[in-house]
């Protein structure tokens, strides 16, 4: 399922396990290259090969500037591949839609709406339509989704009088998540997060770690979740995937740890996998 050059033990024991269970995410031979003016294109992603089971929690590591975020956005379909395929339920990944909720890396709430108006926005765009927010019959509809607004703030540790805050009246990590909220109650059967929780503090970010996984035991989500934090990404997913390019090469990165995450590990299982992510990942040369 992965490229050369990973785990095989944990590569193989996926390949077994995709008889019973679907593919939802088939990334085939991708490449990712960017133009720059007046230099030599950029390769950033090289013959990325990876799938992704129905339900799975993968969390993508990797240094800075390796390609995590670019590997989210091909999923996403908001970019695509020079080279290769990225499918979604098997189909070829056209553009954004609402089964995929994405959690940028940077905030990307709209400034001129209130908390309650940007967590329902999804809902109202793809639910109700931008002419039918008037109609009767629509109203009730309306209320439902600001009622399950409410309950999503709350679930983020959030007061009900943030509703009617605004963006810039919001801490970053308050802001934060109001944007995982919004990505959650459109009940996406793929979610995306890119750093989502890097900028709250511990407590709360322990918090929302709880609840994501929480939230993912429920609804069994599929979920690629970009973190810099090794511990976060062995103790939330199922598997890490590691990106990462020998130092020195301008090939662009590929995948360098393909590491299954053990169900109910204790903490020696947690602290050797966070030790082996951390060795594949960080240690210089592979980089
Ligand atoms: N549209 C673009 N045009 C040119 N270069 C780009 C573009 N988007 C990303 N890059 C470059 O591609 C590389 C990978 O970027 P990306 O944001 O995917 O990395 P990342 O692993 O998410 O890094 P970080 O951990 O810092 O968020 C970087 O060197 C970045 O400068
Ligand atoms: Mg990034």
């Amino acid at each position: 399922m992965v490229s050369g050059g990973v785990d095989t033990v944990a590569a193989a024991s996926l390949a077994a396990d995709t008889q019973v269970t679907p593919t939802m995410i088939r990334i085939q031979d991708v490449c990712v290259e960017y133009q720059q003016k007046g230099k030599e294109s950029k390769k950033v992603l090289n013959s990325i090969n990876l799938d992704v089971r129905a339900g799975e929690f993968v969390s993508l590591v990797g240094q800075t500037g390796c390609g995590k975020s670019t590997l989210l956005r091909l999923v996403l379909g908001e970019e695509m591949p020079t080279n290769g395929k990225v499918l979604v339920e098997d189909g070829l990944r056209g553009q954004p839609d609402r089964h995929c909720g994405y959690v940028p890396q940077k905030y990307s709430l709209f400034p001129d709406r209130t908390v309650l108006q940007n967590i329902t926005f999804g809902q109202e765009v793809t639910e109700v339509g931008f002419f039918g927010r008037a109609l009767p019959s629509r109203r009730a509809l309306r209320k439902e989704f600001q009622a399950q607004a409410l309950d999503y703030l709350r679930r983020m540790g959030l007061r009900e009088s943030d509703a009617s805050k605004y963006p810039h009246q919001l801490s970053g990590g308050m802001q934060q998540r109001v944007a995982i909220a919004q990505a959650l109650i459109m009940r996406p059967k793929i979610l995306l997060m890119d750093e989502a929780f890097s900028a709250l503090d511990p407590g709360t970010r322990t918090g929302m770690q709880r609840l994501i996984k929480e939230l993912w035991r429920e609804t069994q989500t599929t979920i690629l979740f970009v973190t810099h934090n090794s511990r976060e990404a062995v103790t939330l997913s199922t598997r890490v995937i590691a990106l990462g390019r020998p130092s020195g090469s301008d090939d662009g990165a590929g995948i360098v740890l393909d590491l299954a995450v053990p169900e109910n590990a204790n903490e020696q299982t947690i602290a050797d996998l966070i030790r082996r992510v951390e060795t594949d990942t960080f240690t210089d040369g592979i980089l």
